[in-house]
């Protein structure tokens, strides 16, 4: 099974994004947290910011918005050429017409979920996305501890995904190092979200290496 490794920049100098996007050439994307301050007690950054990272990045953009009224704000970031674009579930109130909208303008659709939202009323969508991030955290910070009880989402999404042949890509995100990946691997994910973990490492391509060979040994075994 393929497995991706992304980045995610919030926990990189917001100083220095273009050196640090550099750091993480070898990984498969750069995740970009877009938090609005409403949706989680956090703001990152928004339009602007991401249109132009994706003009300095070596990689493409893995876009996770953890805002409200994704219905209005997410189009622009697929319109201004994102790769991937997940919007959480509990902010939105037409997900279909949403992963539609986006996928016409020619970004993945992508599915977010909270670690207290259940799965099951999603499961028969699951052709409308692209991926499906499981929150392994609760949204808004980086630096926070994984979250085992979120587990079973994703065995029942592997098993779905499998079962029907779906082209859909299983991602995690939060608290995600070469430990808690092995975990996240045999319960059925291949898209890893790791914020702290690559950014805090000595040699921040060492550890994307690492979490990556990890995690194909994992999602090999299960
Ligand atoms: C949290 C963000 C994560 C965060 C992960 O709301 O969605 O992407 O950056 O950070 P770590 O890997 O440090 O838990
Ligand atoms: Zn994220």
């Amino acid at each position: 099974m393929a497995v991706r490794i992304n980045p995610s920049i919030l926990a990189a100098d917001f100083a220095n994004f273009e050196r640090e996007l550099g750091h993480i050439s070898t990984a498969d994307f750069a995740h970009v947290d877009v938090m609005d301050n409403h949706f989680v007690p956090n703001l990152t950054f928004g339009l602007t910011m991401v249109e132009r990272l994706q003009e300095v990045s070596p990689i493409p953009l893995d876009l996770h918005l953890m805002i409200t009224e994704p219905e209005r704000w997410a189009p622009a970031y697929a319109e201004a050429g994102a790769f991937s674009v997940t919007f959480h579930a509990e902010a939105a109130t037409d997900v279909v017409g949403l992963a539609r909208t986006l996928r016409a303008l020619g970004s993945r659709a992508g599915l977010a979920l909270k670690p207290g939202t259940p799965v099951e009323p999603y499961l028969e969508l699951l052709p409308e996305f692209d991926q499906v991030l499981v929150m392994t955290v609760e949204p808004g910070f980086g630096g926070q501890s994984f979250m085992e009880s979120t587990m079973p989402k994703l065995a029942l999404l592997r098993n779905a995904v499998d079962s029907a042949h779906l082209d859909l890509w299983l991602q995690v995100d939060g608290g995600i190092n070469e430990e808690t990946i092995v975990t996240a691997a045999s319960a059925g994910a291949d898209t890893f979200v790791a914020g702290s973990s690559v950014f805090r490492a000595e040699n921040p391509a060492a550890q994307i290496e690492l979490l990556r060979s990890t995690a194909s040994v994992s999602a090999h075994a299960h």
